[in-house]
């Protein structure tokens, strides 16, 4: 059975464009260090891995957030809905509000598609076309409005919400 390192490892090592070997490597060893840290896992079938780490909406802290990252599914398994079931399964273990992804529309633009003014909880250069939320709890964003967040542990290191042509 693959590790989450090595499943995040292969997909992104895999995935081409932006990201090579290098990339691969910090989001494996981010995954690690989530793990560590007390982020909630999920490994499916093997084949897929995703972790969540709390995040504060600082003028709605009563919501429980969580944001997804890093996600992959291994390459020969891409595109059957792996990275599906276990977000499901995720949503319903995690018994949260609201769930944050900061990463391509045509990634996440359908699953993750209510409005929101929420900053992302580091400052970084990527649009905010790229930055989702998903309820859970149907409504839980309305009336939130603008507002900044706050998040701990390794996903709060700015290096991990660069431009992959900056990360390494
Ligand atoms: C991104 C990744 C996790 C998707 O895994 P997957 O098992 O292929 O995804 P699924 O089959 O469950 O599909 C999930 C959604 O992504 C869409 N999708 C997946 N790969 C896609 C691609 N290459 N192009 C367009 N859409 C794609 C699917 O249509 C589906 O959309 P929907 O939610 O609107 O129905 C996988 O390709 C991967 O591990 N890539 C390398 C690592 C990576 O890029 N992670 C995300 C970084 S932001």
């Amino acid at each position: 059975m693959k590790t989450p390192h090595q499943i995040q490892f292969e997909a992104f090592a895999a995935a081409g464009g932006l990201y090579d070997e290098r990339h691969a490597k910090l989001y494996a060893d981010l995954a690690d260090d989530l793990i560590e840290d007390g982020s909630f896992s999920i490994l499916y079938e093997g084949v897929a891995h995703a972790c969540y780490t709390p995040i504060t909406i600082d003028k709605a802290s009563h919501l429980k957030c969580h944001v997804l990252a890093p996600l992959a599914v291994l390459p020969d398994y891409q595109r059957k809905g792996y990275a599906t079931r276990p977000r499901e399964e995720a949503e319903k273990q995690l018994d949260a509000d609201v769930i944050f992804v900061m990463g391509e529309p045509f990634h996440y633009a359908n699953r993750y598609n209510a409005p929101h003014k929420v900053l992302p909880p580091v400052r970084t250069q990527a649009p905010l076309e790229c930055w989702f939320a998903r309820e859970l709890t149907p409504g839980a964003l309305d009336g939130v409005g603008d507002s900044t967040s706050n998040i701990s542990g390794p996903y709060a290191a700015p290096l991990m919400w660069g431009h992959p042509s900056e990360q390494v």
